[in-house]
């Protein structure tokens, strides 16, 4: 064996990790309302739960502190500056340290899960390679928006298209975006 080969074959294994978006936004930029969402979309949920599940979701507090009930399956890490959270919560005090806690956790595609904040952070620090966006083709009221994003830096390489339907009120569409490299 030649000494480049065997550096090579004890050099640590470099983390393939790629961090993903995952976000539901109505024609108007609007993501939630009062601390909820906007809108029922059992569909856009059930992607919600099939994308995430398993990995690391990265949340800032004040989405954290909405969900009614814990997300079976799904490793909560919350975004926030302040103590206090409940003991064997993962906590982190900037997004750059949430994907740190995931990626060293070994997962190799940790979410950014919102809410408004977190999105702008992700996304204006340039974190994100995938984006799982559900377009909602309405417009609501809400107190909360997406941020500005450049989609240019973006690809889209799926698009799946819903018609109103019985429990879907709105058509709305599933986007997935790579970055281009
Ligand atoms: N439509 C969707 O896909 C979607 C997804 C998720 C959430 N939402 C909605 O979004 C709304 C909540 O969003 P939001 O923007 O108000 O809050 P958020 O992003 O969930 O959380 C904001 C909190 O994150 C922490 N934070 C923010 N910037 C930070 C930084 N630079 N360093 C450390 N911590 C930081 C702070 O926590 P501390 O105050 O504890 O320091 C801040 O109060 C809700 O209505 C929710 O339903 C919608």
């Amino acid at each position: 064996m030649t000494g480049e080969s065997a550096s090579r074959v004890d050099a640590p294994r470099v983390s393939q990790s790629v961090t993903a978006l995952i976000a539901a936004v109505a024609e108007n930029g609007a993501l939630g309302k009062d601390g909820g969402l906007p809108w029922r979309l059992p569909a856009d949920l059930k992607r919600f739960k099939r994308l995430t599940l398993g990995h690391h979701l990265i949340l800032g507090r004040r989405t954290w502190e909405t969900l009614d009930a814990p997300l079976p399956g799904r490793i909560p890490v919350v975004v926030t500056r302040r103590p206090g959270l409940p003991a064997g919560l993962l906590r982190a005090a900037t997004v750059a340290e949430a994907l740190a806690i995931a990626v060293a956790a070994g997962d190799p595609m940790p979410f950014v899960g919102g809410g408004a904040e977190i999105f702008r952070l992700a996304l204006a620090e340039d974190r994100i390679d995938r984006l799982y966006l559900t377009r909602i083709h309405q417009s609501f009221d809400g107190d909360t928006w997406f941020p500005a994003w450049d989609e240019s830096r973006f690809r889209l390489v799926a698009r799946e298209d819903h018609a109103v339907a019985e429990g879907h009120p709105y058509p709305f569409s599933f986007h997935d975006f790579e970055r281009r490299r």
